[in-house]
């Protein structure tokens, strides 16, 4: 745990995170039909960097439509939560986060602030420069994976848990049912779940969001490459593979593909594989579910949740949701 004045953080990542779990995902997810890599290795200090760059591209209208939504109902959200702890799951740089601070600041119940992300980089950045403007606030990081780790500080109630970006998106139906019976049980009864979701809509403005013109995301997914050949010692070229996002219409998401331009064979000498590509192979890196009203209050009440609020930007593109645990009245 490294600390200072009222900023610390805890890694509580195994030792061994960046070789065996990482070998581990590589050697499974490539080894399949479809090939696949799970999308946490995006982030290192460069991912997080093109993230945020993502965030202020034209097309990328998702951060802007919640950041409306934000502003618009983050008092409301103070007053009807209360929250003494704000935790945040997947936090970033913690940027929209900051409506949510001032909320709870002029509600005068906010005491600390716990982002969680994988992301040691982003999270030390972002946690310190909050920590600077808000005197006050302690802001306890915390290192970890939440698909394989998900425990919540053990702070003060009542916590407001934030799950935004829809990253919860980014994990297919499987997935999202065991991380909200996770979350369900590490969350106390007076506890608030404020989840951020991506809504189905046409599918042009849907690719255009995840293939922009100045080709930052394209840049972001081949950023998976740069880290296996970093971490892995592999001599994937990225300059080889084509970006690809398309809108699987059946499934209601985005998918985001590597394509091999050319015949080729990837080694990656740590884990003593070779890949081997012909033209038009492809690896999937990401999915980015895109939700509907019914069947996302569906499968968190399946999970326990009680969905007490459902709030949309003015073109109806994005959704913030004030959920509980089932039980409890806002
Ligand atoms: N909340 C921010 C960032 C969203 S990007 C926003 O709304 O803009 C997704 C974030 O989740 C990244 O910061 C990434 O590092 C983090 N993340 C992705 N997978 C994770 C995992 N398995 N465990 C913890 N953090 C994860
Ligand atoms: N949670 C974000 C989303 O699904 C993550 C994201 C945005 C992303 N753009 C991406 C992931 C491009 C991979 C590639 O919108």
């Amino acid at each position: 745990m490294k600390a200072s004045g009222r900023f610390t953080l805890d890694d509580r990542l195994p030792a061994d995170y960046f070789t065996t779990t990482l070998r581990s995902d590589v050697l499974a997810g490539l080894g399949a039909q479809p090939r696949t890599l799970p999308p946490k290795w995006f982030y290192d200090k460069r991912g997080s960097d093109l993230f945020e760059q993502i965030t202020l591209l034209p097309e990328y209208y998702p951060t802007r439509a919640e950041q409306e939504i934000l502003v618009e109902r983050a008092p409301e959200i103070a007053a009807l939560t209360r929250a003494v702890t704000l935790v945040e799951l997947g936090s970033g740089s913690s940027r929209k986060t900051r409506l949510l601070l001032d909320a709870l600041s002029a509600e005068g119940t906010l005491r600390r602030y716990a982002p969680l992300d994988v992301s040691a980089t982003a999270l030390a950045e972002a946690g310190r420069a909050v920590g600077r403007d808000y005197p006050g606030l302690h802001v306890s990081a915390t290192v970890a994976d939440f698909e394989t780790d998900l425990v919540l500080p053990p702070e003060a109630g009542p916590r407001l848990v934030a799950f935004l970006g829809s990253t919860i998106g980014n994990f297919d139906s499987g997935q999202r049912a065991s991380f909200y019976r996770t979350l369900a049980g590490a969350m106390s009864q007076d506890d608030v779940l404020l989840l951020g979701a991506d809504l189905v809509k046409d599918s042009e403005t849907l690719v255009r969001a995840y293939d922009d013109a100045a080709g930052v995301t394209a840049e972001f997914n081949k950023n998976v490459l740069h880290v296996l050949n970093r971490e892995l010692c592999a001599d994937f070229e990225p300059a080889a593979f084509d970006h690809v996002a398309l809108w699987n219409e059946h499934e209601e998401r985005v998918e985001m593909h590597l394509r091999s331009r050319i015949a080729q064979t990837a080694r990656i000498p740590a884990l003593g594989l070779s890949v081997e590509f012909v033209g038009g192979d492809s690896v999937r890196t990401e999915l980015s579910c895109k939700f509907r009203r019914d069947s996302l209050t569906a499968e968190l009440h399946a999970a326990g949740f009680m969905v007490h609020h459902w709030w949309t930007d003015s073109s109806n593109r994005f959704a913030l949701l004030l959920t509980g645990r089932r039980g409890h009245e806002l």
